[in-house]
């Protein structure tokens, strides 16, 4: 039967090995924290009550977990991940139905791999464990079974025999069971073990030995990489963006060299979309059907919107809209600009805090003069205008449809619709002058 449900995130270590200020489950993995990851992976399997265990002083930790909607719980001191799930006791008191406990280091579990394990639970298993298996087993628990291949106890490797370390299949850190159920089995773990921890582990012992149902249920190894180094961070990276380029490919995007691209966890791309090599998407890109992103671009916070074109060498920062069939050329920053349909922006500009009409030509080296060293400015061009080669435009400035800027032209008076606006020295001539130089100097004319 299905019960409601809830999750307990473990994130009290102190994930030394990072050597970092930062606390390790705040170390991001495709532009999101480990602890995001794992808070968003309890809320898609529908646990509506999720609490953080965090350490005393971790305070950018409950900080960050209380930002993402869910209750704090401190373990102080932590001495064990058994002991860090007591921790959430009282905050889950009153609570009646199903419990998962993740840990926060592990960012790449999939959700339908844990709904896996919740659905073991309405299944009638007393406890559900995810296990893998691990191409080395090294360090993780070991996950032991009867002859009847139901599994009996998790043993720690530090505690295992030879024969237990010879075990492949692994604890992946996931355990679930009804929360009234699993305090109950916490209330009787103990610590005498090489660590002299309280082992969240030692509960499907116990499980087992009241004729509990245990479940294991099998999840993908690579979802269950945990992070305790730069190097597993790293490597977590690394497996993401590997799953993610497959996925875009499964959906009908074309990549032409998969490995040089990198995604962060929203990305959008739609069907039909062509990314080139080495282009890099930061938080929040979305690129439309039939969009081309040609090579070496950096995307962030913007929208490239159907059959435009963006790069090579381009920079969309936030706020960034390249509108329908719209054109960005090479060495090309927009910020907070909105590309009309088929407006071009060839090469070698700067537009931020921007309007851009339909239909409009940006020359190259044209810079919107947007800040003065203390506010931003907006400078809007309209449908159709012309912007010469090399023209600044001092915001707060607009610039009428249809109308035209000579090249080289600092504009900062609003220019009328359909004028020409040129602001430059009057070009002129003094014949012979090169002669009389060049004979002053010494040379023949
Ligand atoms: C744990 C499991 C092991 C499993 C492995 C998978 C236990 C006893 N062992 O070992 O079977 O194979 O994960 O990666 O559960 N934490 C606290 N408070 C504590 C201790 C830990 O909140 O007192 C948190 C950590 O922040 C971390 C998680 O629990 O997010 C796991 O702790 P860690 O010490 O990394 O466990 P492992 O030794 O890796
Ligand atoms: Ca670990």
């Amino acid at each position: 039967m299905p019960q409601p449900r809830a999750a307990v995130i473990l994130a009290a270590g102190q994930g030394t090995r990072m050597r970092s200020s930062t606390p390790k489950v705040l170390h991001e993995v495709a532009g999101r924290a480990m602890l995001a990851w794992s808070v968003a992976l309890a809320r898609s399997c529908g646990a509506d009550k999720i609490v953080v265990v965090v350490g005393k002083d971790a305070r950018a930790v409950s900080d960050a977990a209380t930002q993402l909607g869910c209750e704090v719980a401190v373990q102080d001191p932590p001495l064990g991940t058994g002991h860090a799930v007591l921790a959430a006791k009282s905050a889950l008191a009153g609570f009646d139905g199903h419990a998962v406990v993740l840990f926060a280091d592990t960012p790449l579990i999939r959700p339908d791999t844990v709904e896996r394990a919740f659905a073991a639970l309405d299944d009638g298993a007393g406890v559900a464990v995810l296990g893998f298996e691990p191409a080395d087993p090294g360090s993780y628990g070991r996950l032991v079974r009867g002859s009847d291949g139901v599994v009996e106890r998790i043993v720690e490797a530090k505690d295992a025999n030879e024969a237990e370390l010879a075990i492949g299949l692994c604890n992946s850190g996931v355990l679930g069971a009804s929360a009234t159920v699993l305090f109950e089995l916490l209330a009787e773990v103990k610590n005498d073990n090489a660590k002299g921890e309280y082992y969240l582990t030692d509960v499907v012992g116990l499980a087992h030995g009241r004729g509990l149902r245990t479940r294991a249920v099998l999840a993908p190894a690579d979802e269950v990489l945990g992070v305790n180094s730069r190097t597993d961070l790293a490597a977590a990276e690394a497996s993401y963006q590997a799953r993610t380029r497959a996925e875009v490919l499964e959906r009908g995007v074309t990549l032409r060299a998969p490995e040089t691209v990198f995604f962060s966890h929203d990305t959008v791309i739609e069907p039909d979309a062509v990314i080139e090599p080495h282009v890099v998407f930061g938080l929040g890109a979305t690129i439309e059907g039939g969009a081309v992103v040609h090579a070496f671009s950096h995307i962030a916070g913007a929208v490239v919107r159907k059959g435009a074109s963006v790069g090579p060498y381009t920079r969309l920062r936030p706020g960034a809209d390249v509108g329908e069939g719209a054109k960005v050329g090479n060495f090309v920053e927009l910020k907070k600009t909105r590309l009309g349909k088929g407006a071009k922006v060839s090469h070698l500009t700067y537009l931020g805090d921007a309007e851009v009409g339909d239909g409009a030509n940006i020359g190259a080296g044209t810079i919107t003069c947007n800040y003065d060293g203390y506010s931003k400015h907006k400078t809007i061009i309209g449908p159709g205008a012309f912007i010469g080669s090399d023209t600044a435009l001092v915001a707060p400035v607009t610039v009428g449809a249809g109308a035209v800027i000579g090249a080289g032209s600092v504009i900062t008076k609003d220019v009328p619709a359909d004028a020409l606006a040129v602001v430059r020295g009057k070009q002129r001539h003094i014949d012979g002058w090169a002669i009389t130089f060049r004979r002053k100097n010494g040379d023949e004319a």
